[in-house]
């Protein structure tokens, strides 16, 4: 069964059940990273191997509690517009998190001496806008101007709609066909005096417990495994990047994929950040992965990233490139993806002796050619 031939979609999604949830971190970690596995059992959905599962979030009550006392409202009060109280459509419609315009300028409209709101909501000004509310939630905004009072429908009606989040899913429906599996680096910090929180990374570490969470396959065409099973594979993953190729090694092993496959993974310390170790390890001794190279940034004091392995093994790359290889990367689009597109453009030129030009026509040729996939956020 397809995801297509279910009644469940992102318009109507699946109330599914948080079957696992277990750290993939040790506990002297910097970081906190979570294996979750989402039942899907009864939705009819079904996956395929490079899909991301869409996840509704609903915001903490911590939260709405601190928004619904700056605004001197008790969130019992219906909000008419969307047939059920404050607190609900707090919880579960809109986000806490970025502050819209429409809030500034409401907020200006109630508070005409509020001057410096008349520079931030000019349109013409988006930029001084954009690095003011950066980084502030709704909650310090209103607590900023406490003499703005709005009522519950006009609250609402300034702040944002709640959005699902993606994550990639960590499993193949080959192994595991009721349920996908996750893998989530929760999203916690401090900023402007405050502990901050990701809305979806915390609620599915603190506060899913036993209550539903509505969920939908994303399908994700481009970054599928190779049509031929002989086809050798590069796949770069660092962090939570490594999800998919969980999946894929999962998908390699069902299907007994024939072609070598090569995995680059990297995060803080090997010693509580290793993601997933004990299974590459074993894909490794079972020759479903070939080759597996790894990069701990903080385990020395000069930084050591994936692209720094794949210039280490830049021949071997362009060997297994000039093999057809397919070049997978999934994970941080802000720094990594560059940096390790920058990484195999440099190879293609080195080791294929070419010009910045003709490596640029080469890499240029392998995304058209579909073999070049990204999967980045
Ligand atoms: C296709 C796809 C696949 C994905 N797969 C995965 C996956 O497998 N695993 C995974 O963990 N995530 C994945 N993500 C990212 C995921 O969707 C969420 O964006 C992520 O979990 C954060 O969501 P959140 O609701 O917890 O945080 P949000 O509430 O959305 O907050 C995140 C925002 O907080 C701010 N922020 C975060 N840290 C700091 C800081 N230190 N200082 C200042 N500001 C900060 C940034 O503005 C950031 O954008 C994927 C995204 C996509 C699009
Ligand atoms: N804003 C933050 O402070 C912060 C921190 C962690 C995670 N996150 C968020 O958490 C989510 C997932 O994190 P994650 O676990 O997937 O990854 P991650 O924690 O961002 O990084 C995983 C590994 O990649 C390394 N790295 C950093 N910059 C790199 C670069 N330019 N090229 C290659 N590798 C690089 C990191 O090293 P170093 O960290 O040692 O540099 C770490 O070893 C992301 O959405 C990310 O934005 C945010």
């Amino acid at each position: 069964m397809s995801a297509a031939s279910s009644v469940y979609s992102r318009k109507n999604p699946f109330p599914a059940q948080l079957a696992v949830r277990r750290s993939l971190t040790g506990s002297s970690s910097g970081k906190e990273t979570l294996h979750f596995e989402v039942s899907l059992s009864g939705s009819g959905l079904a996956y395929e191997v490079g899909d991301s599962l869409g996840i509704f979030p609903a915001n903490d009550a911590a939260g709405v509690n601190a928004v619904l006392s700056a605004a001197g409202l008790t969130g019992e009060e219906p909000v008419e517009s969307a047939g059920t109280n404050l607190r609900e459509v707090l919880t579960h419609q809109v986000t806490l998190r970025e502050p819209s315009r429409q809030l500034l300028a409401a907020i200006l409209e109630k508070c005409p001496s509020a001057a410096e709101l008349a520079e931030l909501t000019d349109p013409e000004a988006k930029s001084v806008m954009d690095d003011w509310v950066d980084g502030r939630e709704v909650v310090d905004i209103l607590e900023s101007y406490p003499q703005a009072r709005f009522t519950p429908d006009e609250l609402v009606k300034v702040l944002r709609k709640l959005q699902p989040r993606l994550y990639s899913i960590a499993s193949s429906p080959k192994a595991h066909p009721e349920a996908v599996h996750l893998t989530v680096a929760v999203v916690r910090y401090e900023l402007h005096g405050r502990q901050r929180q990701g809305v979806c990374s915390t609620y599915l570490a603190d506060r899913v417990e036993s209550r539903p969470m509505p969920v939908f396959i994303h399908s994700a065409k481009h970054f599928r495994p190779p049509e031929d099973p002989a086809v050798p594979v590069i796949m770069v993953g660092p962090g939570t990047g490594i999800a998919p190729f969980r999946a894929f090694l999962q998908e390699r092993e069902a299907t007994g994929a024939t072609g070598p496959a090569w995995l680059f993974f990297g995060d803080r310390n090997r010693a509580t950040d290793f993601l997933y170790e004990e299974e590459i390890k074993a894909w490794l001794e079972r020759g479903v992965l070939h080759r597996l190279d790894t990069a701990f940034s903080r385990d020395q004091a000069e930084k050591v990233y994936v692209q720094h392995r794949m210039l280490e093994n830049g021949a071997e790359i362009w060997r297994w490139l000039a093999q057809g290889a397919y070049f997978y990367v999934c994970g941080d689009a802000a720094r990594m993806a560059k940096d390790v597109d920058d990484a195999l453009h440099r190879i293609v030129k080195v080791e294929g002796g070419k010009t910045d030009e003709e490596a640029a026509a080469f890499v240029g040729e392998l995304k058209k050619a579909k073999r070049y996939r990204k999967d980045v956020y």
